[in-house]
C-alpha cells in the first residue's frame, strides 16, 4: 500500500472511531480521560493494560492516545499494575460505565478468563491485545504481533554470530503466566535446536534444555519445564539474579564469548549488565525486544546486540479497526487464528523487525518511531 494510502485509511479510521467513541466518560482518578462526558452518555471501549512499570506498556498508551486524541478524543485506559484482581476490578469498573467493547492484555493469559467471562454475559465483545487469553471462549479477538518470528528473529541473530562449535549458549524465557512466552521460545527453539545439535551452540543453565536438547519441537508442557527453570516472569531483578547466579554456576570455561537469549528489552538490559560485570565474559550477544528507548540507547553503547522492533502503531491501529467492526456488528478482518486452549481465536497479526546497531537509524529514527534527541551516539 502506498504512504498516501496507509495515511488514508488511518485516518478514515481515526474518524469513524472518533465518531464512536465521541460518548467516552472520563474516569474519576485512574486513566488518561479528560474530556467531559454529557451526562447519560456512556463509554463504547475501555482498554486494560498489563503494568505502567515497563516502557513497552508505556509505549502502548502513548499510541492509543495519539490515535484517539488525534481525532479529538481520548480514551479510557486502566492499568492492572500487575495483578490479576486488579485487572479484574478495571473490568468490572469499565463494564459499569457501559462499554461495548473491552481490548484488554492480560496480565496472566489464564486468570483473565474470568474477567472476560464477566465482560461476555454484560453483552460486551473482548479483543486479546498483543497477549492472548486462555482457556475460555469469551473472547471475539485477537490483535497482536507475529510472536513465533519474534523468536526466531532473536535466535536467528545468535546463529549468525558464532563461528566454530562450542559456543556457550544461555537461555532466558519470559513469564509463564502470558502465552506469548511460550510462543517466543517456541520461535527461538526451532532455530536454536538444530544448532545445539551440530554442536554449534552448548547450552549452559538449564538442565532441562539440555534434557530436551535432541528435540526439533517441543510440546506445551516440555517448553514450561525448561520456562520454569529460566524465567524472568518479565522482571528485571528477577533475570539480575537469576543471570548472576547462572554466572555463579557455571566456570571461566563455560565463558568468554557468550551468547545470551534474553526475551525482552528489559530483561536484557538486567542480564547484560550481569553478564558485563563478569571478568570471564569477553564478549556477549544479548538479544531483546520491544524497541524500548533504554535498549537503543544500549544498542548506540554496545551493550545490547539487537532487539526486535514491533511497531506499536500498527497493533493499536488494529485494534482500533477490530473494535470499530465489532461495535458495528460485523466481524474484523481475520487473517487466521490463534487456539487459546478451549476455542480457536480469529486473529490478524503485524509483523517485525530484527534491529541492531547497522539499521537502529534508519529503522526506529528515519521512520519516525523515536526522534534523534532521544539517544545520543547516532550517526
Ligand atoms: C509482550 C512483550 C513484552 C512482555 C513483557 C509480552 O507479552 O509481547 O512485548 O516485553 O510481554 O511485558
Amino acid at each position: 500500500m502506498s504512504q498516501k494510502r496507509v495515511l488514508f485509511s488511518l485516518v478514515a479510521i481515526l474518524v469513524i472511531a472518533a465518531t464512536l467513541l465521541a460518548a467516552c466518560q472520563p474516569a474519576a482518578t485512574q486513566q488518561a480521560a479528560t474530556q467531559p462526558a454529557a451526562s447519560g452518555e456512556k463509554l463504547a471501549v475501555g482498554i486494560v493494560l498489563p503494568t505502567k512499570d515497563e516502557p513497552r506498556w508505556i509505549q502502548d498508551e502513548t499510541r492509543f492516545k495519539e490515535a484517539l486524541s488525534a481525532a479529538g478524543y481520548q480514551v479510557e485506559i486502566l492499568f492492572s499494575q500487575g495483578s490479576s484482581a486488579k485487572e479484574k476490578e478495571n473490568v468490572k469498573a469499565l463494564l459499569t460505565k457501559g462499554i461495548k467493547v473491552l481490548i484488554i492484555c492480560p496480565q496472566d493469559g489464564t486468570a483473565a478468563a474470568a474477567a472476560v467471562e464477566e465482560a461476555r454475559k454484560a453483552g460486551v465483545k473482548v479483543i486479546s491485545y498483543d497477549r492472548l487469553i486462555r482457556d475460555t471462549d469469551a473472547v471475539d479477538y485477537y490483535v497482536t504481533f507475529d510472536s513465533i518470528a519474534v523468536g526466531a528473529q532473536q535466535a536467528q541473530y545468535l546463529v549468525d554470530n558464532a563461528t566454530g562449535k562450542g559456543n556457550p549458549l544461555y537461555l532466558y524465557a519470559g513469564a509463564a503466566s502470558d502465552n506469548n512466552a511460550f510462543i517466543f521460545f517456541e520461535g527461538a527453539w526451532g532455530v536454536l535446536q538444530p544448532k545445539i545439535a551440530d554442536g554449534t551452540f552448548v547450552i549452559k543453565n538449564s538442565s532441562e534444555a539440555v534434557a530436551l536438547q535432541d528435540k526439533p519441537k517441543l510440546t506445551r508442557d516440555e517448553m514450561a519445564r525448561i520456562i520454569g527453570q529460566v524465567t524472568t516472569n518479565w522482571d528485571f531483578n528477577t533475570a539480575k539474579n537469576l543471570a548472576e547466579a547462572n554466572l555463579t554456576a557455571t566456570t571461566a570455561a563455560d565463558k568468554g564469548t557468550v551468547y545470551i537469549l534474553a526475551p525482552n528489552d528489559g530483561t536484557a538490559r538486567a542480564i547484560a549488565d550481569a553478564f558485563a560485570a563478569d571478568k570471564d565474559v569477553t564478549k556477549y550477544y544479548v538479544t531483546g525486544q520491544d524497541a524500548e528507548k533504554a535498549s537503543v540507547q544500549y544498542i548506540l553503547d554496545g551493550k545490547q546486540s539487537m532487539t526486535v522492533f514491533k511497531d506499536v502503531r500498527t497493533l493499536v491501529k488494529d485494534a482500533i479497526s477490530a473494535a470499530v467492526a465489532l461495535l458495528e456488528g460485523k466481524a474484523p478482518a481475520a487473517k487466521g487464528s490463534y487456539n487459546n486452549g478451549k476455542i480457536d481465536v480469529p486473529a490478524i497479526q503485524s509483523p517485525v523487525v530484527t534491529v541492531d546497531k547497522n539499521n537502529v537509524k534508519e529503522a526506529l529514527i528515519d521512520s519516525g518511531y523515536y526522534s534523534a534527541s532521544d539517544f545520543t551516539g547516532l550517526q
